[in-house]
């Protein structure tokens, strides 16, 4: 029993210093600048290494100010503020977000100057890997466009385990390759696209402020999907956008990763082209092709409605493949210390599948820099990357853009022919230059050659410069961020 004293004091150091909120540990804290505790701070748990952020929910003229010490989280420590101190520290905001990583040996504080603004919605977190509110370096990935569609993916959220095959049981994924099961993290992963014009990409980039924001298109299909080695990204089929129009988009993960800004274009209303996408014998193929409308009300093409006479020779050239490739002693034998046949299998697969389906494209008006504006005369027999000054004396490089006439046989056989001209979009030459680096010397895969005939059918001197100095070509890229697609790699 206390002597009652003591119990009076205590309870009178209770109302005097009023405790501090805590802010928990990897937990995203909802606020508003109208309605903070009193004192306005929070404290910070002990921990050696911490990494606090912030992020502003909508805009204002006058914007908080948040401060945070790491002397100790004691409700006797003073809140920190602008006059500064020992430990103390301003966390800076850029485009409405802000962060700092510092050890908590005794906690800390952390406080919100209001600044005069009223009725500001923010967010507040602790985290002990990561800050929780982040721009992240993955941008999404834009498959392609129609007039009134586009294919985006996400950045990859989830490695796949591929296991690398071994002798003697050294076995490859069949001619169908189905995808990898379904991912198990469960990230609340969305889209959010917006008209250019908007101005989205020039406000504030958080997670909340841009998932208040309206998008526009209609979600037509979501899915998760595994295109390539880097793992399972979310694939959004978009619908309902205006033909030649050019839109932004943003992919948010949990309402605090931010992923963007990208911007593309949609073609315009005379393309007619339809996407094809979901194929898990060809993961990368997320592109329009030339073939009439898809079947029975589809809206795409997908692996339930692609026509047989397109797939049988397909999936029978990739088993042949791979049946040809394995009489080699894989994973026993080394063709190369860096390369093995499973890598060797994988590059054909990509190669098949961006000349099997061949890519349309279409010179843009509304984003020249995204098209080339003239394609090639329909009599070039192919593209090399060039140079060419637009109206307002800027440099541009024309995209790897052939005219197919209405009576042109489709390059690939077994597509029908389409009836209508169209542009289409080479395949990148790297897209077969890397079979040749992946497979063994036997099986005699010849790209064409830079200075002989590889523009008859490839974009070249767009990735690797046309003497094929890796990367050293005009764009270094096959597309970007700002909607360029110069030519086609999956
Ligand atoms: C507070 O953070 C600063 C900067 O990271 C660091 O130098 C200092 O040691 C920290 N103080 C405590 C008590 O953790
Ligand atoms: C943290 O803030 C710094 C600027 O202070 C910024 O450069 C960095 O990108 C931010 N980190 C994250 C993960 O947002
Ligand atoms: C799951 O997601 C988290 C956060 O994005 C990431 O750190 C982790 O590596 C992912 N797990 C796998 C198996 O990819
Ligand atoms: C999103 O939240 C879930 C559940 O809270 C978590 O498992 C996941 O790691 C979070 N992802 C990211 C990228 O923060
Ligand atoms: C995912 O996030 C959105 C936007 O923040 C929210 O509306 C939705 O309820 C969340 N879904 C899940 C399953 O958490
Ligand atoms: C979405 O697309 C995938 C792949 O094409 C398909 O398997 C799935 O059934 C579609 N989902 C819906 C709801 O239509
Ligand atoms: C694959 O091999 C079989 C058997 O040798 C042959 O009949 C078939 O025509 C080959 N497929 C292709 C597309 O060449
Ligand atoms: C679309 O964006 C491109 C590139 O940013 C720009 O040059 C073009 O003028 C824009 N078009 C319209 C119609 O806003």
């Amino acid at each position: 029993m206390l002597p009652e004293s003591l119990i009076f004091l205590l309870a009178a150091t209770t109302v005097y210093a009023q405790a501090r909120p805590n802010l928990e540990l990897n937990t995203v804290t909802s606020l508003n600048s109208q309605r903070l505790p009193q004192p306005p701070s929070f404290a910070i748990p002990q921990q050696n290494k911490l990494c606090i952020s912030v992020a502003l929910c909508s805009d204002s003229t006058t914007l908080p100010r948040f401060f945070v010490s790491n002397i100790s989280n004691s409700d006797s420590q003073d809140d920190p503020g602008p006059n500064g101190g020992p430990n103390v520290f301003e966390i800076v905001l850029e485009r409405g977000q802000g962060n700092w990583t510092g050890t908590f040996v005794n906690g800390g504080i952390l406080a919100v100057d209001s600044n005069g603004a009223s009725g500001l919605p923010f967010e507040l977190a602790v985290a002990d890997d990561t800050p929780l509110h982040e721009n992240t370096r993955d941008l999404p990935f834009l498959g392609d466009t129609t007039s009134n569609q586009a294919l985006l993916l996400s950045p990859a959220f989830q490695k796949i385990d591929i296991e690398k095959p071994i002798y003697p049981s050294y076995t490859l994924p069949t001619a169908d390759n189905p995808q990898p099961g379904q991912p198990t993290n469960s990230s609340n992963i969305t889209v959010i696209i917006s008209p250019t014009s908007s101005g989205l990409a020039d406000k504030l980039q958080t997670g909340c402020f841009l998932s208040s924001q309206p998008s526009v298109g209609t979600i037509a299909n979501e899915t998760f999907w595994a295109r390539d080695e880097q793992g399972w990204r979310s694939q959004w089929l978009m619908g309902g956008l205006t033909p030649s129009t050019n839109y932004t988009a943003y992919v948010l993960q949990n309402s605090t990763k931010v992923s963007g800004p990208i911007f593309f274009s949609t073609k315009s209303a005379s393309f007619n082209c339809p996407l094809v996408h979901s194929l898990p014998y060809c993961p990368g193929v997320a592109y329009s092709v030339p073939l009439p409308a898809p079947p029975s009300g589809a809206i795409s093409y997908d692996s339930s409605n692609l026509p047989t006479d397109l797939t049988t020779p397909l999936l029978s050239y990739m088993a042949n493949f791979t049946t040809t490739l394995t009489t080699f002693a894989c994973g026993r034998d080394w063709y190369s210390p860096i390369v093995g046949c499973d890598d060797c299998q994988r590059e054909y697969r990509k190669w098949l599948c961006s000349i099997s389906f061949t890519r349309c494209g279409e010179p843009s008006t509304e984003n020249p820099n995204g098209f080339t504006a003239v394609p090639g005369q329909p009599s070039a027999t192919g593209l090399s990357a060039t140079k060419q000054t637009d109206a307002a004396g800027a440099q541009r490089v024309l995209s790897a853009l052939r005219p197919q006439e209405t009576r042109d046989p489709p390059r690939n056989p077994f597509l029908p022919q389409l009836g209508s001209r169209y542009n289409m979009l080479l395949p990148c030459l790297e897209q077969c230059n890397q079979v040749d680096r992946a497979c063994p010397p036997f099986l005699q895969f010849k790209c064409p050659t830079n200075d002989f005939n590889a523009a008859a059918s490839y974009g070249v001197g767009y990735i690797d410069s046309s003497d094929g100095d890796q990367n050293g070509g005009l764009t270094g890229v096959a597309q970007d961020r700002w909607g360029n697609v110069w030519c086609n790699l999956i």
